[in-house]
């Protein structure tokens, strides 16, 4: 069956993405207003966010770098350590200052320097997040060295997802960014307290893409892309309509400079063409009847929240994803697929 050429849609949100801070926020975070209504704004800024104040003061930064006739809303979240206070989680959550609380394993990836260094320290966190109902973000990689990359997703789940699971029996929870096949079982096997965000570029790359005629560092994200069968699962998964999985681009700019180096940073920009991007991945697998669940329907619902009611509509039409975002005289941002052609535009 032909598909039709336009597409309309409850507004979407973003329920992982990276806005930074300073020149690059300023910059940027006009791309993630353009299409989401809501984002879920990761906290890992140097320093982190980790109190009610810093949020705040975060989020007001966010309001002042949008355009004037936005009505973007970010959803802040904690960045949680070893020493957080359980209290700090609390009011937050009931003042409406966090939405969710974000676990980066210590040293897992860019500014996880002073993430989690086990899950003994954080249980008075989690015992309060589980009365609350508060979502738990996990960044779902172990760090020991002796893991090798490509399998660091699927041991996490054994070694940290299962027990924390199992002692926090009512714990809402978010495997972000998930990337493999064992993830998407996972996510399947633990009912609606388990939810899980896909990215578009897991959608769209697989790991040889990294090496295609050499080393490509602006495909270097974490979790690191799988091989060709875990992208299969999980466009499965997103395409399947199930509602544990929902939109998270882990939009995460970094300069070109920073990309293109000896010790490239781990990231992909795809925040201006992030909802064509995942209209291309579903269109090629002939499911764009699925992107409205996936985009707009499966994360409020986890979230508790309602769907937008505004729509947005995406129309069938070849355009090309720019070369590349000039922030300043010195920094210089290259989208995720730039300069390649994409076939869905959202209408401005
Ligand atoms: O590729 C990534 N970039 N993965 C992350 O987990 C963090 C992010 C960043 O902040 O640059
Ligand atoms: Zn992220």
């Amino acid at each position: 069956m032909k598909s039709p050429n336009t597409l309309t849609i409850r507004r979407p949100d973003d329920w992982h993405v990276h806005l930074r801070d300073g020149i690059i926020l300023n910059t940027i975070t006009a791309h993630t207003a353009r299409c989401f209504q809501r984002a879920i704004i990761m906290p890992n800024l140097v320093p982190p966010v980790t109190t009610r104040a810093l949020a705040m003061q975060y989020r007001k930064r966010i309001a002042e770098s949008l355009p004037d006739d936005s009505n973007f809303t970010p959803l802040m979240t904690c960045y949680l350590t070893d020493e957080t206070d359980p209290q700090e989680i609390q009011l937050g959550f009931n003042e409406g200052i966090f939405a969710a609380v974000k676990f980066y394993p210590a040293g897992a990836t860019t500014n996880s320097a002073s993430g989690v260094s086990s899950v003994s320290k954080i249980s008075g966190v989690l015992e309060v997040m589980q009365d609350l109902g508060m979502p738990l973000l996990v960044h779902g990689e172990v760090t020991d060295i002796d893991i090798d990359i490509f399998d660091r997703e699927e041991i996490y789940i054994d070694r940290v997802l299962i027990p924390m699971l199992s002692d926090f029996p009512a714990l809402k929870v978010v495997f972000e960014h998930i990337t493999t096949s064992q993830a998407v079982d996972y996510v399947r096997s633990q009912g609606s307290r388990l939810g899980a965000t896909i990215t578009a570029h897991h959608l769209l790359i697989e790991r040889n893409d990294m090496f295609k005629g050499g080393i490509r560092p602006h495909l270097y994200c974490l979790p690191v892309a799988k091989r060709h069968a875990h992208r299969q699962a999980l466009l499965e998964a997103a395409t399947s309509g199930d509602n544990s999985f929902f939109l998270g681009t882990d939009s995460a700019p970094h300069s070109i400079v920073e990309k293109e180096s000896a010790c490239g940073c781990a990231g992909i920009f795809s925040a201006p063409a992030a909802v064509e991007l995942y209209a291309h991945a579903f269109d090629q697998v002939n499911s764009l009847d699925k992107l409205e669940a996936f985009a707009s329907l499966n994360g409020p619902a986890f979230y508790g929240l309602p769907a937008n009611k505004e729509t947005i509509t995406l129309v069938r039409k070849d355009w090309m994803v720019p070369l590349s975002f000039q922030v300043d005289e010195a920094v210089e941002i290259l989208p995720f697929m730039a300069g390649e052609t994409l076939r869905w535009r959202v209408l401005p």
